[in-house]
């Protein structure tokens, strides 16, 4: 398998504080959702679990999910030196695979403008979830392509309009879409501006 910008990246994942302050931010607002600790959770695009692992104590377990093996090799490493019990790393690329298990809840953070085909992942993503269960997707709100001007490999969309994301699951079958801005991240531009992007967090629940 050929190694992919997440693979090389794993390793000092975790050693940027912007990174850290993100993820806080958004499984913070996820877990404003009901959740318990009789649902059964998917996270898509779970990196090295910065986001999972903060929500996992709420859960009766988590699928960890993401494409890249060298994140999936961090956080095994994380799971088994905190000796979590509940959260199950799996290699899973929606592109090519399925999904057969039933969710309470799938959530994601900062994957969705990584997906080439959004719509055959969202269509996936809404197969997998039990009725009534709640999806959450954080993300970029659209930008001119600025986010990603040092390194572009890998980014198939400069952030979401809200609007046109919430149509599309609603067209799916979701209702109850709601969407907040979570964080914003500030960067310099080329000309070494700072610059704001802001991230939202949206909510629907299946049918
Ligand atoms: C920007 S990182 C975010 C990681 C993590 N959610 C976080 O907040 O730290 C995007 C993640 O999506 C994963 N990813 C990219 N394309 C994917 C795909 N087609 N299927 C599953 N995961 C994917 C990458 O391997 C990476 O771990």
């Amino acid at each position: 398998m050929t190694e992919n910008r997440f693979d090389t990246a794993a390793t000092d994942w975790d050693k940027e504080n912007r990174r850290i302050e993100l993820a806080k931010a958004i499984s913070s607002q996820i877990a404003l959702l009901p959740l318990n600790d009789e649902m059964r959770a998917m996270e898509y695009g779970c990196g090295t679990g910065l986001v999972g692992l903060d929500l996992a104590n709420r859960l009766a377990s988590l699928v960890a999910a993401d494409s890249s093996p060298g994140m999936l090799e961090i956080l095994k490493a994380k799971i088994s030196a905190q000796g979590i019990k509940n959260v199950f790393p799996q290699h899973l690329d929606l592109h090519h695979d399925d999904c057969e298990q039933d969710f309470d809840l799938i959530f994601s953070a900062m994957t969705l403008h990584h997906l080439a085909d959004i719509d055959c992942i969202l269509a996936k993503l809404f197969h997998c979830l039990k009725p009534g269960g709640i999806i959450a997707l954080a993300d970029l709100e659209e930008e001119d392509g600025s986010f990603h001007q040092d390194n572009p490999e890998g980014v198939m969309h400069h952030g979401f309009n809200r609007g046109k994301l919430a149509r599309n699951l609603e067209r799916l079958g979701f209702s109850a879409v709601h969407v907040n801005t979570v964080h914003t991240i500030r960067r310099k531009n080329s000309h070494g501006d700072e610059k704001p992007y802001p991230v939202f967090l949206m909510t629907a629940l299946k049918g």
